[in-house]
């Protein structure tokens, strides 16, 4: 699935079209977290991206690549064949103690990035997944996408700051997930798999 975008799973935008578990503003989330200032560091771990069907999308790149012991980085590229990407979801997950496999971190909602890009002042939330790739990335023009799109070289040190300095992150195994859509219909999934510790 792909598409590209966006490292990270470009999460962006956001539609609220999804559920929200919890009514929370970024606000409270902070709080929430309680901010003792821990140094967390961030790991990239995984990279998944995978075209549904190769007749709309196929990555080109989907890599995690490590120059050094201190740079790393990840890079998707998806070419998008015939239609154009219409809509964009995306949310970070968290392996969480008791459960099997992932669930939702902070909310549980998919942030449209179609929608969210079109009045980038809407939604927080979008706004800081938006912040993970926003300078890496060629997505950055309201919706649809009809060509090639890329997260370029973005690197382990820029997650860092964002996961541990721009909204601090408890320890932990996370996802960032995103599903690309032409017409409604998935065609692509990215998933950048990274750990806090
Ligand atoms: C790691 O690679 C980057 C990019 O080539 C370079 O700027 C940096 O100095 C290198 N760091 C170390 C510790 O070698
Ligand atoms: C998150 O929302 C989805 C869609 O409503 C729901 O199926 C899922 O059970 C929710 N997950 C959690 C952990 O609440
Ligand atoms: C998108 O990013 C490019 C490269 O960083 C920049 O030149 C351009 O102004 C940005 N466009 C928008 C709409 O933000």
């Amino acid at each position: 699935m792909g598409i590209h975008k966006c490292g990270l799973l470009v999460l962006f935008a956001l539609s609220y079209s999804v559920v929200q578990v919890r009514d929370l503003s970024l606000g409270k989330i902070q709080i929430n977290l309680g901010l003792p200032q821990i140094s967390s560091k961030f790991e990239f771990t995984n990279i998944r991206c995978n075209s549904l069907d190769k007749q709309y999308s196929d990555f080109e790149h989907c890599l995690i690549k490590s120059i050094n012991r201190s740079y790393k980085y990840v890079t998707i590229r998806v070419k998008l064949f015939k239609t154009p990407l219409t809509k964009v979801k995306g949310r970070i997950l968290k392996r969480f103690d008791g459960y099997n496999g992932y669930r939702p971190f902070m909310v549980n909602m998919t942030v449209d990035a179609c929608r969210f890009l079109e009045n980038m002042n809407s939604n927080p939330i979008a706004n800081y997944l938006y912040g993970f790739v926003k300078l890496y990335t060629n997505m950055n023009h309201s919706c649809p996408y009809d060509h090639d799109l890329l997260v370029d070289k973005l690197p382990i040190q820029f997650v860092n700051y964002q996961v541990t300095k721009v909204l601090p992150f408890p320890e932990g195994d996370y996802v960032y997930e995103t599903h690309w859509f032409a017409y409604d219909i998935k065609r692509a999934v990215v998933k950048v798999y990274g750990t806090i510790s």
